[in-house]
């Protein structure tokens, strides 16, 4: 019959089955029983089941070039677009509109930019007129926010959920989407279904631009391009979508019996393979669309027309 282990020899074989090893003999104290047991209730990279190394990563690259990179520009553009919001101005001009303000829906829009009617009417708030663009900025950035690709660019750079592959996180905790708010996070088919509204609007806003500012058809101006480029960006991103393609190739037992949606969901399946490289010329052809409307409005520029 064998005697009872001691308290530290209780420690130091729970500590080698979830594999923390004690490297000097002078760390011996910080593998307390209570430390143990913290590691084995972690998650994440601290975890029982993960190597313990002390080094944060052991890459020498410049691994944090990329994760900084994307805060810097989607930083801008957060900047940029909040500014443009509580502007309320210089966000239309004939036959121009600017892709943050369309469609402008309340009876606080510049006159003649309301092409779908006035349903909001005003709203105010503490006596501020409520800016058009906030009643539907929320479609088109829920989209990008609750976008596959995005949700992995703003989880490294701005949470550091990782920073990077092989780069510990910071957290000591993983929960991954599976509670709020980041379970809103499964609503991105919902904002890609209004994506798809916004992106009529826009093409129609496209097919305005062929006017000149006295309203008649057949001309071509510089802001038709970039109208015209915006609207084929957005496309572009929604066509690529993890959720179109989903819609289109996913729930079907096999291919054979849809020939269709199969063609369909190669040729979604192609672009959806580039979808980050469209999700940032898409967010960065929006800013400069917007940026363009802003000049010509504001007389900084003129419209050029080529005919
Ligand atoms: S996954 Fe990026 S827009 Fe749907």
């Amino acid at each position: 019959m064998g005697s009872n282990p001691t308290p530290s020899a209780r420690v130091r074989v729970v500590g080698e089955l979830i594999g923390v090893h004690l490297e000097k003999p002078e760390k011996r104290e910080e593998n307390s029983l209570q430390s143990i047991r913290r590691r084995a209730l972690a998650t994440g990279v601290f975890s029982s089941s993960r190597a313990a190394i002390k080094e944060r990563t052991l890459r020498t690259d410049r691994w944090w070039l990329q994760p900084a990179i994307t805060f810097g520009v989607l930083i801008a553009f957060i900047i940029y677009a909040t500014f443009r919001a509580f502007e309320k101005k210089y966000y239309f001009t004939e036959p121009l509109i600017s892709p943050f303000y369309s469609p402008c829906l309340s009876t606080a829009c510049l006159d003649g930019s309301a092409h779908f009617g006035t349903p909001i009417g005003t709203i105010s708030l503490f006596g501020m007129v409520i800016s058009p663009a906030l009643f539907i900025l929320i479609f088109p950035l829920g989209f990008r926010l609750t976008c596959y690709y995005y949700r992995k660019a703003y989880y490294r750079s701005f949470w550091m959920s990782p920073p990077a592959c092989a780069v510990a996180e910071p957290h000591k905790k993983y929960t991954g989407e599976t509670r709020a708010p980041l379970i809103l996070q499964n609503g991105h088919r919902w904002f890609f279904y209004f994506g798809l509204i916004f992106n009529v609007i826009l093409t129609y806003d496209a097919i305005i631009a062929f006017k000149n500012p006295e309203g008649e058809w057949g001309h071509m101006s510089v802001g038709t391009l970039i109208l015209l480029l915006n609207a084929a960006m957005l496309w572009l991103y929604s066509a690529s979508c993890h959720t179109c393609r989903h819609t289109i190739g996913g729930r079907l037992r096999n291919f054979s019996k849809h020939p269709l949606r199969y063609k369909m969901w190669t040729w979604v399946s192609a672009l959806n393979e580039r979808h980050p490289v469209y999700a940032w010329i898409s967010l960065i052809v929006v800013a400069l669309t917007d940026f363009y409307v802003r000049l010509v409005a504001s007389g900084s520029i003129t419209n050029y027309y080529f005919f």
